[in-house]
């Protein structure tokens, strides 16, 4: 019960539309359970019976019954439906939001460990499964329970008006005979959501790797591979897809079986204690209304059982700890120094292994450090401890004297300008993705930036200038136009902190140049960590730091430096 706690939470602010679905629904119900039978029986009666006695009136009346039962069922039925369908669309709504805000949230390792198309499954693949759940649900929940009602009450209230109240109590047992094969099926239906989704999860993520990888793809000559795997995937989900609509087909038969046994009694029944023929007709209208109101609940129980699964999945994102949480009375941040301090750091990624451990370092506000180091030693982990991308697994990481951990992210982020080693840009105008930098800013500063940046030449070069688009993933600009939007964002951005992870491609001579001194220029005056590949970039800091095999190996200054074997190796191999 404590899972549906939280979707009846997020129905809380529907209450009123649910409340008018529900008795629409009642009423809905009981005009076909309880109503169509009781005109039945009093058409046979009236009408047929009494025959020649009845005036034309009287035959009118009772005739008209029949329109006006079917009127109360389509109008309460029409409405039960809109409200409902509005309540169960408002949910869905609710769930994907909760998802996308969740996603929001989580911590970065959470992402190193999840591949995206399986997140992406289960927000739309997993959300549309439980669409058609509470489709299948909405049509029928609100209305069946009171159909079934509807039946059975009438059945009650002929077994208590007739002689043969215990035959017709006989039969009404038949009604939970018929829910048993159910209880069995739901159990296997389950299991196989379960099955399905998980396989819907799979072929979501070799779909969005294909997608992101469509160029490798082409110059690795993958696409035979890559279209036996996505077959592979396909058929994995068929055979998943169709165990559950084996059980799922089989639900009916039974039921209709076990229906056309109880009907079957009732003829005998009705032929040994010589039932009027009116009597007969409503208890089959009834047992009709009853059963298959049965059935069709039954049909919303399987679809549920099948969405198990993808409830599942949905709540398990929803409740993932937030590993990087925000303290409830975060330190005050204002314009920091950006005097960073690690003491006795160590940090792990989620596999246990050490990516950096003994960092013990003051780092004086104002100092450009340049972090180098072999491949794999842990300069990018190290600048991912600062913004509180990763909060460190042991020792403490202060700026201007504050444990970050006490630090609300987004304040300590708001400090902190980074430009990473492959840029993101948006799908949007340049303009709005050198914005990013500082969401308040003016058309006249984001040009200033750009200008600060050698960025403004080419931008004014494109067609529509400032307003263009950059297209999806930025295919239209090249890696060192990337780069320069990125610094653009920095400058805007104005924080006291830097971080930026040295592109390793190669640039041409002049743009290679230019982002040298916007770089130069974008350092004065903040205290800066820069994943250096260039030697150039060197050459500017005041403070090199040698990484090796997650700890900071040597420290200093250029001329000192050159005195440790090991960065002098380093630089004499990129110099030659
Ligand atoms: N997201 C991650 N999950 C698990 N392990 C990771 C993750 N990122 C990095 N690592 C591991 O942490 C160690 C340090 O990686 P890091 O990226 O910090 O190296 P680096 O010094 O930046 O290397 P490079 O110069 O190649 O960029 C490596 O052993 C790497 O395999
Ligand atoms: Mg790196």
């Amino acid at each position: 019960m404590g899972r549906y706690a939280r979707y009846l939470r997020m129905l809380r602010s529907q209450r009123g539309t649910l409340l008018g679905a529900v008795a629409l629904g009642a009423l809905a119900g009981a005009a076909s359970g309880f109503g169509l039978p009781f005109f039945l029986q009093k058409v046979f009666r009236d009408i047929f019976e009494a025959g020649a006695g009845r005036s034309f009136g009287e035959v009118l009346l009772v005739a008209s019954f029949l329109p006006l039962v079917f009127l109360l069922r389509g109008i309460t039925l029409y409405f039960n439906q809109y409200l409902l369908n509005a309540v169960s669309l408002g949910l869905l709504g609710e769930i994907r939001q909760q998802l996308f805000d969740k996603l929001q949230r989580l911590p970065l390792l959470y992402f190193d460990r999840k591949r995206s198309g399986d997140l992406l499954a289960r927000i739309l693949a997993d959300t549309s499964q439980i669409q058609d759940a509470l489709v299948a649900a909405t049509r029928e929940i609100l209305l069946q329970p009171f159909v079934v009602l509807g039946g059975v009450g009438y059945l009650v209230y002929l077994g208590l008006t007739n002689r043969d109240a215990a035959l017709l109590l006989v039969l009404l047992l038949l009604v939970p005979l018929m829910t048993l094969p159910v209880v069995y099926i739901g159990r296997h239906l389950r299991h196989r959501g379960r099955q399905t989704q998980r396989s819907l999860g799979e072929l979501t993520g070799a779909l969005s790797e294909n997608l992101l990888a469509a160029a490798e793809v082409r110059a690795f000559n993958l696409e035979e591979a890559e279209r036996s795997r996505f077959r592979g995937e396909l058929a994995r989900f068929h055979r998943a897809s169709m165990k559950a609509v084996k059980y799922n087909q089989a639900t009916q038969p039974l039921m209709e079986f076990v229906a056309a046994a109880a009907i079957a009694a009732m003829f005998v029944a009705a032929y040994s204690r010589q039932i009027p023929f009116e009597t007969f007709a409503a208890i089959g209208a009834a047992l009709f209304f009853t059963i298959d109101g049965c059935k069709r609940l039954v049909r919303v129980a399987n679809e549920m059982s099948k969405s198990a699964g993808a409830f599942e999945r949905i709540e398990s994102v929803l409740d993932e700890p937030e590993t990087v949480p925000v303290p409830d009375h975060p330190a005050a941040v204002g314009r920091l120094r950006g005097e960073v301090r690690f003491d006795q750091v160590a940090f792990a990624y989620g596999d246990g292994v050490p990516a950096l451990y003994g960092i013990d370092l003051t780092v004086l506000p104002g100092t450009v450090c340049a972090l180098v180091g072999p491949s794999g030693a842990g300069k990018s982990t190290f600048t991912k401890l600062v913004p509180r991308f990763y909060d460190v697994s042991a020792g403490t990481l202060t700026i201007d004297g504050t444990d970050v951990r006490r630090m609300d992210p987004a304040a300590l982020r708001g400090q902190i300008a980074l430009v990473p080693q492959s840029p993101v840009l948006f799908n949007t105008a340049i303009l709005e993705n050198i914005r990013i930098g500082r969401p308040d800013a003016t058309r006249e500063e984001i040009v200033e930036a750009a200008r600060a940046a050698y960025a403004d030449e080419f931008i004014t070069e494109l067609p529509g200038g400032y307003d263009a688009m950059v297209g999806e993933n930025a295919r239209r600009l090249s890696g060192g136009q990337r780069q320069r939007l990125a610094l653009a964002r920095a400058f805007l951005r104005d924080a006291p902190i830097l971080i930026l992870d040295e592109a390793t491609s190669a640039l041409d001579a002049e743009s290679e140049q230019k982002i040298q001194e916007a770089l130069a220029k974008l350092c004065r005056g903040r205290t800066v960590f820069i994943v250096a590949h260039r030697f150039s970039t060197i050459r500017i800091a005041d403070r090199i730091l040698f990484f090796d095999q997650g700890g900071i190996a040597a420290d200093g200054d250029f001329e000192t430096m050159m005195r440790e074997p090991v960065f002098r190796r380093l630089y004499e191999k990129q110099t030659g």
